[in-house]
């Protein structure tokens, strides 16, 4: 399946098809337990113990069906799913701890993981020092400090682009790991791994599931996830068996849904553009934006998120939320229906006023999750909103 195409991959890969019952789709092995030991020697084998499946803690079928599909997309050798991107990003973060780390990450990071490093990891003993991404796409730190630089491919929500190549090549010439969460991106439009970074985490909650019904997190890496594997046994953020059928089901359509997302959102932010109410926006497909050729460089389509701001400062913004009408104000992206939110209102509400400057967050800004509706309708939906605002 690996040489493959995208679509054929997303279909195919990691499917249960037991000849015994002719399924066309994975089942879903909604069971805590097995039977154990096992004395069938033709019982299947979990591949992360090599063992009889156990205790679904530890691992189940339709979670080993999800994690192959899931590698297979990102193109890494291991994955290891968790119920949420939270889940993904502590454990795979946490399997680091012990080992005397210093740990430097981008400040735009999503909400909850930048409070994990500021107010959690110190009190293991690991040192985590902040940068923007400017600083960090220019080199603008001390390289030797580090042991593992921590960023998200596209900030959120003012959509900067890491420049992954430079740094992951500048990561492996100096024995740094490099951990980037490409949730805005999803795998359709970038591997993380095969731009030089050691390990990917997404939020499968937004583009891989993409229907907005289910949480779940990823680690894909080349490494070994043993160490992953067992954070995940002592903290419990393994999924469920149903939780792992959605997704799986999601990730089939996450090419066509990717397709449309990039194609869309692109429209629309030139619609933006050309709207006499909004001051700017960040949309690394445009020609003109600062990260459009970094974003060349790093991705193969720009994603359905963009941010714009709106004339009328903080009172605009909220009416022009209040104008939106099939267009969900909710603080979530990646889905098929498009989303709206405020980030001043949500995910940037527990920001000082300091930080949210130099993350270029202002309180005129709102964050746009374009979805698979048809491009002409979110465009006039968006310019009536506008509209009110004069
Ligand atoms: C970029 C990014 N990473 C991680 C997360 C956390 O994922 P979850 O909500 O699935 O725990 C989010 C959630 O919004 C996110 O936007």
């Amino acid at each position: 399946m690996s040489n493959r195409g995208f679509n054929t991959r997303a279909v195919g890969s990691g499917e249960i098809k037991d000849k015994k019952y002719g399924n066309v789709v994975t089942p879903i092995f909604q069971n805590a337990t097995f039977i154990y030991p096992n004395y069938n020697d033709k019982i299947a084998k979990d591949p992360k113990t090599g063992k009889p499946y156990i205790y679904s803690r530890s691992g189940n079928p339709t979670l080993t069906a999800l994690e192959e599909k899931y590698a297979s997309l990102e193109g890494t050798e291991n994955a290891i799913s968790f119920s949420t991107g939270m889940a993904a990003i502590t454990s795979l973060m946490m399997s680091m701890v012990g080992k005397k780390k210093e740990v430097l990450s981008i400040l735009d990071l999503y909400g909850q993981t930048l409070s994990f490093f500021k107010n959690k990891f110190p009190k293991y003993g690991i040192g985590v020092d902040i940068v923007s991404i400017d600083k960090l796409n220019s080199i603008d730190f001390d390289l030797k400090k580090y042991d593992v630089i921590y960023a998200e491919s596209i900030t959120n929500p003012s959509m900067k682009v890491l420049d992954l190549k430079t740094i992951g090549e500048l990561c492996n010439k100096n024995g740094i790991t490099l951990v980037v969460d490409a949730t805005f991106c999803s795998p359709y439009n970038q591997n993380p791994v095969s731009l030089g970074a050691d390990y990917v985490v997404h939020s499968g909650t937004k583009y891989l599931n993409g229907h907005s019904d289910t949480m779940s997190g990823f680690v894909g890496s080349n490494r070994d996830l043993s160490d992953v594997f067992d954070i995940r046994m002592n903290l419990g953020g393994t999924m469920d068996a149903f939780q792992a059928y959605l997704i799986q089901r999601g990730m089939k359509t996450l090419g066509l849904r990717m397709k449309q997302h990039n194609e869309s959102a692109i429209q629309i932010a030139e619609f933006l553009m050309e709207n006499p109410h909004v001051i700017s926006v960040n949309y690394p497909g445009l020609s003109g934006d600062k990260y459009h050729s970094i974003a060349e460089k790093n991705m193969r389509g720009f994603g359905g998120m963009l941010s714009f701001r709106v004339k009328g400062g903080l009172s605009g913004a909220r009416k022009f939320m209040k104008g939106l009408e099939s267009i969900s104000a909710a603080p979530s992206l990646g889905g098929v229906e498009s989303l709206a939110t405020l980030p001043i209102d949500t995910s940037h509400s527990s920001v000082s006023k300091e930080d949210r400057k130099i993350m270029e967050v202002t309180d005129d800004m709102v964050r746009l999750s374009v979805g698979i509706e048809d491009a002409e309708d979110i465009k006039e939906e968006l310019g009536k909103a506008l509209s009110q605002l004069s």
